[in-house]
């Protein structure tokens, strides 16, 4: 599919979704969110897709935020926008296939949400994230002040936000917020070479995997049922066979995602 804000490639199963606005440093305007809603719902239910990569197009910004120019209205109106972004964000946490953020620059803002809605972040060395939204006189509405909390704790959390302090990759890498710090020319190939190591796993154990850590943050669930839930239901499949049958075979397992 073709989409107005988005490029997207697809090879050995890893799908990458390259936003691009880059003279906008990849702002997240209506069109980006519209067409990464669009892109998620063929994640999802495209078979040919194991696993994705979303990144920033330019040598300069993963994405420097939502779009500062589409900032304006009623209370009720920025209570939607924000719903809007938090229900994207939650689509992309939730999807059932790994999502890899590989933050190319600046991680801003909504930026910085996209990134940690994803299931893990890789940066380049010229990374720089930060929720600077105090700036404009608001705060993070795309679920920032969850997730950066839950991924970095409290403490540092707030002082980001509070303070607008942008951080480097080292220090973001320090922090937990991000798994590798690599060169710019690095980075798509570390995500794909620790995605083609995840695609060879089994997809519904995998799938699992997210399910149940995604049930800590979410307190109308209790994550040990989850996890139960979702390691009995592994039982049941063909994959399970394969992966016990190729181990006590002394064989290499080919799973089916069945
Ligand atoms: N929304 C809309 N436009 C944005 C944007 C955003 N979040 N971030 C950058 N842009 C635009 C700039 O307006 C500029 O457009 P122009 O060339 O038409 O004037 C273009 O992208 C390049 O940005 P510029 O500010 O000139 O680059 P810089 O290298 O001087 O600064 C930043 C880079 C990231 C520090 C700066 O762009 C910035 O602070 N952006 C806003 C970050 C932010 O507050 N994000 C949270 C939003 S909720």
């Amino acid at each position: 599919m073709n989409y107005d804000t988005i490029l997207t490639s697809i090879n050995n199963g890893i799908f990458t979704v390259t936003i691009n606005r880059p003279d906008k440093l990849n702002a997240l305007n209506k069109q980006v969110m519209a067409d990464l809603n669009s892109v998620l719902d063929d994640v999802y239910s495209n078979t040919s897709i194991q696993s994705v990569i979303i990144t920033g197009a330019g040598p300069k910004a993963f994405v420097a935020g939502a779009d500062i120019s589409e900032f304006s209205g009623t209370a009720e109106e920025g209570k939607i926008l924000a719903k809007k972004g938090q229900d994207l964000f939650f689509k992309i946490e939730n999807c059932p296939k790994p999502i890899v953020a590989c933050v190319n620059g600046f991680a801003l803002g909504g930026g910085c949400e996209l990134a940690m809605s994803c299931h893990f972040r890789i940066a380049s060395e010229n990374a720089k994230f930060g929720q600077p939204e105090v700036n404009l006189g608001i705060l993070p509405g795309y679920g920032g002040t969850q997730r950066l909390v839950q991924l970095i704790g409290k403490g540092k959390a707030l002082e980001l936000m509070m303070s607008a302090t942008m951080i480097d990759a080292n220090n973001a890498l320090q922090y937990g917020l991000v798994n590798y710090v690599v060169s710019a020319d690095d980075l798509l190939n570390k995500a794909i070479e620790i995605l083609t190591l995840i695609n060879s796993k089994a997809p519904l154990a995998v799938a699992g995997c997210i399910k149940a850590a995604n049930a800590v943050f979410n307190e109308s669930l209790n994550g040990y049922d989850v996890e139960i839930d979702a390691f009995g239901n592994c039982f049941a499949t063909t994959d399970m066979k394969e992966g016990t049958s190729a181990f006590l075979e002394k064989r290499k397992a080919v799973f089916s995602g069945k």
